[in-house]
Parts: structure tokens; C-alpha cells; sequence
């Protein structure tokens, strides 16, 4: 077997009339009259090889059977490429190798898309053929830069005294709000482990164990549905301190991912990143995720529009509900489709309508702007600071539709306006989140972040008066409007956890049984601690530019959770099932 000495991006005219070996896959072939060129590729770059009769005739007929994605490995003599061949474009564009001696390795089938950086082929085809997708210099890319954000990431925390654990995949329910995988235990019939949904449980008992900094790059299972941004299995950078505060957390994340934006993209991001409380968010941007690359703030006009002739905007006021605005600036060409299509945007998160107004120089033209009276106007015209050409979109529901309505119209129209600047990184925190958020599917008070998120102690009396009062002191960090980690700091007194697990209408049967070895634990001289796990693929997904977090996981699974190339899950026989002591309603070959 001829060894490789080169990559197929390492060699110039400083090699010339060397003799090499090249090994890899074949890109592209072209046959000219006598000569036949192929591309050849690996994983870091591509060089052009030459098959002449004149340097050997039976290479050059065994070059013959050569097609896209053969694998090759050509002994040769680096050449310069005659003048007019020279491609500027590649590395290696300056010479070819004159092959002497052929080896392939392994012949290919007609691959069922081309290999190339970019593709049009659909992402179930890519996924069925996943190990052809990887092949392409885009996905690599994304995988050695996410290697190296994965590196990074742990030398700085190796440095700052944190200690790598690792935690168990085998484990009892830990709550993140979504449903549990669950794994059933062929020697205890009829018990399950659940897949963890984050190792927080585990994390605080290592602070209690007295390992006083941890973390761990983890996979985390969550059976929720699925988006762009998740997947059921994902990856955290799980992090918990003992004895800090909100800013000493803070602190170190910014550090880290101050390091991670130098070292990966030679990029200083500006610290200490501004902090936002949920209430601002949510007032001024709709969304607790803001994307502060652009403006287009909302602005509640619930005041000025409640005594207005509009009886939908007053009577939603009288009822407790908000009315609030955007000024699209300069929009007011949008044509009657686009507002259409706008309204049928904001429908999908729930809002009933969506009301314009087109700032013309002389006059507003809109449906409803014959309602409103010169004094209203003034009003609405200094809140929402317009000026001829505006366009005014209105939102009137209950405040949680509002903001989520106009919130995503603001990020719609972010990009539909190009006021997204990608070449920027805009972090900020999110704080003083309600610590519990009233679940209309379960009719119960639900933990915002966690049940183990502590409330400010100032607020703690209100747990039992007004639970829904009380605010967490959990963050997030959120880059470009995307929720990029979260944490908070933790409750570390059992009789603080039970009125918390209360206020969630967790009775003390239901959490001992749970809860209770964590219960115990906080009992033996838990110190005070907090953390936070950031999302890795997604993180990774904003560093490499792409879209979803597909593109930087090598085997992700669809929205529907399968695995297209290797067809997982999959139905098991019924003796497998029959060792769990199982049964299901739909079983290969059998009736029940
Ligand atoms: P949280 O549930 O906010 O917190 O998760 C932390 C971060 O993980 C990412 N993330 C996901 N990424 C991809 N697919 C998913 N399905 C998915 N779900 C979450 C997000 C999120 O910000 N134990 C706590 C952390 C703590 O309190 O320290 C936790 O898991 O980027
Ligand atoms: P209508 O009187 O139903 O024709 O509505 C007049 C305008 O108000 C239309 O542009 C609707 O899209 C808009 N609209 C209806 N419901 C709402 C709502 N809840 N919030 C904002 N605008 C609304």
C-alpha cells in the first residue's frame, strides 16, 4: 500500500518535481483527448492529478475507469500547471501531480447527489446518505470548527478550576419541561429509567459532594416537538459553581465565550453584556429572546386607543387586555398582499387581526384610522415617533398574544427589512423571569426555568399569597435572538425547595417520592450554589452561520425524531419485548 505523504491542500510551487502520494475521493473527472484530470479531494482540500501516456501508458489506461467518488491513492511528480490552466480559486491552483503510479482503493456507486460545497438536493436525501453529505467542504467545515469551539471551550474552563464529571444516562426523570425518554430495566419488570433532560439534579448533588466547580459537554434527551433549533438529543455545556452569585456566573460565561469569539473567529465581543429583566424584554421586544441587532421596538398604546371610537381596541383595554404597536419605518408601499401575508403571520401565534396604518404626508390611510380622534392621532404619532411613510401595525389581545404576535412580526420584519446585520453578535442576559408561569394545558402554576431555580428572597413571602408574583433568579443568555444557555442559582434549603414544590401544587407525597434523595441531600450541608448549561448546537449552528442546528449535528434526526439512515427507532420482536416485560399495541408480526 503506497502511505500518504500530503493533504491534497498542502502542495505549491514550492514542491515542484518532488514526488508525492495523494490519497482520497475523486471530485471531478475530465477527459482531454490524451490526458485525463481528476480532482482530487479530501478532507482539507483539493488537488488537481494528471493521468498522461506519456508519463505511464498503463496508468493511464487503468485511468480509464475512473468516476466521481472513487477512491484513489496516486504516487507523482508535483508539475506546474501550464500557463492559462492556473485556477486563482484554489489553493493548490498553481500545480497538478503527473501520476506514475495508481492505486483504487475502492470503487463507487453514481452517488444520488453531486458532492459539492453547496447543494440543492432536499435534506432527507442528505440524511439518508449522510456519510456523502459529510463528504461536502461545507459540513466539514462545520464539524472541525465545532471540534474546535468544543476544545476551546474546555481549555478555558479547565483553567478556571472547573473539573469535567461525568453523569449517568441511566437515571430518574429530571424536569426541564419536556417528556422523558424512558428505557425500561429488564431486571427490575415493569420499572424505567429516563434518559436525563439535563444532568441538573446530579449537578447540584456534586456541589453538595463538594466538587465545588463542574462541568461536562453532555448530551441531553428531550421528547418535545421539534424545530430548527431542537433535536432530542442535543448537547449542553453543563455548568454549576458553589458559593456565587448571579455575577459570578455571569462573569465566567462572558469570559468563556469572550475567549471562544477571540481564539474561533478573532472576533472581541463587547463585555459585560447588557442585562435586560424579562418585564423590559418583553415590553420593548415582545419576546424574552430579543434580537438587539435592530430596533423596531413595540410600544403599548393601550392608553391613547382605550376611550377611541375603535370599539375593538377599547372594549380589549375595558377587558384587561393591551393594544401595542410597531412602526414599520418606510413601509408603506407594502402592498395589500404583503399585509395580508403579514396578518396570516401574526395569526399562527394567535393574534385575531392585524390593524395598519399607512402615514401618507397629508392624511393616514388605514380602515381604522377614521376612528381616532386629531388628539388620538398626536398621541399615537409622538409614541410610535412617525412620519410620512410609516407604516403602523397594531396587535390588540391579551398581553401574552400581543407581545408574542408583534415580537415575531419585529423579527419577521427584522429580516424582511435586511436590518439584520449577520456579521454581528449582539449577547444579552435575561433576568428576573417570573419564577412560575400559570399552564394553560395543566391548569397549574408551572416552573419557568426549573423547580430547583431559587425566587429572590425578598419576594419569598409571596409564595403562598401571590405565587405568580414572584420572580426567579434565573438568566439566559441570549446571542442574535436566539436562547443560547440558561441557568440560575439554586435553592439549597430543603424547606425552601418544599414551599417552592407547593407553590407548584407538587404535594409532599407525590415530591418525596421524586425528590426526596434531593430533599435529604440539602440537608446535609448544601452550600449555596447555581449554574448554567448552554445550548452547544446551537451555539455552534450561530458560529458557523447556519440556519439550523441540523447542519452542525453529524447525524441528527428529522422533525419527526427518525434517524433516515439507519431507520431508527424501530419496532422490536416480540421475544425483546417479552425480556422487558412489554408489551405494545402495535407489534411486528403480531395481532396485540
Ligand atoms: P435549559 O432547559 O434552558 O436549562 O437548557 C439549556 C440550553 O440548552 C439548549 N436546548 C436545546 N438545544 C437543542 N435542542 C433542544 N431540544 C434543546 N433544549 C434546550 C438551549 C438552552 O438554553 N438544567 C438547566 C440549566 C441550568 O439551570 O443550569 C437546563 O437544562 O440553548
Ligand atoms: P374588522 O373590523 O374585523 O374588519 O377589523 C378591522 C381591522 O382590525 C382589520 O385590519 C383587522 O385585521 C384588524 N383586527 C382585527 N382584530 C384585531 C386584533 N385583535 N388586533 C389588531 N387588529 C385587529
Amino acid at each position: 500500500m503506497m502511505k500518504r505523504t500530503h493533504h491534497c491542500n498542502e502542495l505549491s510551487t514550492a514542491d515542484l518535481n518532488s514526488e508525492v502520494v495523494l490519497a482520497g475521493w475523486v471530485q471531478r473527472r475530465r477527459d482531454h483527448g490524451g490526458l485525463i484530470f481528476v480532482d482530487l479531494r479530501d478532507r482539507e482540500g483539493v488537488t488537481q492529478v494528471v493521468f498522461s501516456p506519456e508519463v505511464d501508458n498503463d496508468v493511464h489506461q487503468q485511468a480509464h475507469v475512473i468516476r466521481n467518488e472513487f477512491v484513489l491513492c496516486v504516487r507523482g511528480k508535483v508539475d506546474r500547471r501550464p500557463e492559462g490552466m492556473v485556477n486563482p480559486k484554489l489553493k493548490t491552483g498553481e500545480i497538478e501531480i503527473l501520476v506514475s503510479e495508481l492505486e483504487i482503493s475502492n470503487k463507487a456507486k453514481t452517488p444520488p447527489f453531486v458532492i459539492e460545497e453547496k447543494t440543492e438536493v432536499s435534506e432527507n436525501i442528505r440524511l439518508r446518505y449522510r456519510y456523502l453529505d459529510l463528504r461536502r467542504s461545507a459540513l466539514q467545515k462545520n464539524f472541525i470548527l465545532r471540534h474546535r469551539a468544543a476544545t476551546l471551550i474546555r481549555d478555558y474552563l479547565n483553567n478556571n478550576g472547573f473539573v469535567d464529571v461525568e453523569t449517568p444516562v441511566l437515571t430518574r426523570s429530571t424536569p426541564e419541561g419536556a417528556r422523558d425518554y424512558l428505557v425500561p430495566s429488564r431486571v427490575n419488570p415493569g420499572t424505567f429509567y429516563a434518559l436525563p433532560q439535563s444532568p441538573q439534579i446530579f449537578k447540584q448533588l456534586l456541589m453538595i459532594g463538594g466538587i465545588d466547580r463542574y462541568y461536562q459537554i453532555v448530551k441531553c434527551f428531550r421528547d418535545e416537538d421539534l424545530r430548527a433549533d431542537r433535536q432530542p438529543e442535543f448537547t449542553q455545556i453543563d455548568i454549576e459553581m458553589s458559593f456565587v452569585d448571579e455575577d459570578d456566573i455571569m462573569t465566567m460565561s462572558e469570559g468563556m465565550l469572550g475567549a471562544l469569539f477571540k481564539k474561533l473567529l478573532d472576533i472581541s465581543i463587547k463585555r459585560p453584556f447588557r442585562r435586560l429583566t424579562y418585564q423590559e424584554a418583553t415590553d420593548r421586544y415582545g419576546l424574552d429572546k430579543p434580537d438587539l441587532r435592530f430596533d423596531l421596538e413595540l410600544k403599548d398604546v393601550s392608553d391613547i386607543v382605550a376611550s377611541s371610537q375603535f370599539k375593538l381596541f377599547a372594549d380589549c383595554v375595558k377587558k384587561g387586555g393591551r393594544v401595542k404597536a410597531v412602526n414599520a419605518k418606510g413601509c408603506i408601499n407594502f402592498s395589500r398582499k404583503e399585509i395580508d401575508d403579514l396578518t396570516g403571520f401574526v395569526a399562527v401565534y394567535r393574534a385575531k387581526g392585524l390593524a395598519w396604518i399607512k402615514i401618507k404626508p397629508d392624511e393616514w390611510q388605514s380602515p381604522i384610522a377614521k376612528f381616532f380622534s386629531d388628539t388620538e392621532k398626536q398621541a399615537l404619532a409622538e409614541r410610535l415617533h412617525v412620519e410620512p411613510g410609516d407604516l403602523i401595525f397594531f396587535v390588540a389581545d391579551d398581553i401574552k398574544v400581543v407581545n408574542e404576535a408583534l415580537g415575531q412580526l419585529r423579527n419577521h420584519l427584522g429580516h424582511k427589512l435586511k436590518l439584520v446585520d449577520k456579521n454581528r453578535f449582539e449577547f444579552c442576559w435575561i433576568t428576573h423571569f417570573p419564577l412560575l408561569e400559570y399552564d394553560e394545558e395543566e391548569k397549574r402554576n408551572v416552573a419557568l426555568h426549573h423547580p430547583f431555580t431559587a425566587p429572590f428572597p425578598e419576594e419569598v413571602d409571596l409564595l403562598e399569597k401571590d405565587p405568580l408574583a414572584v420572580r426567579s433568579r434565573a438568566y439566559d443568555m441570549v446571542l442574535n435572538g436566539t436562547e443560547i444557555g440558561g441557568g440560575s442559582i439554586r435553592i439549597h434549603q430543603r424547606k425552601l425547595q418544599e414551599r417552592v414544590f407547593k407553590a407548584l401544587n407538587i404535594d409532599r407525597e407525590t415530591y418525596e417520592h421524586k425528590f426526596g434523595f434531593l430533599l435529604e441531600a440539602l440537608e446535609y450541608g448544601a452550600p449555596p450554589h447555581g449554574g448554567i448549561a448552554f445550548g452547544f448546537d446551537r451555539l455552534v449552528m450561530i458560529l458557523c452561520n447556519e440556519e439550523s442546528i441540523r447542519d452542525v449535528i453529524a447525524f441528527p434526526k428529522t422533525q419527526k425524531a427518525a434517524c433516515l439512515l439507519t431507520g431508527a427507532p424501530e419496532e422490536v420482536d416480540m421475544a425483546q419485548l417479552k425480556e422487558l416485560s412489554l408489551k405494545t399495541r402495535t407489534v411486528k408480526g403480531s395481532e396485540n
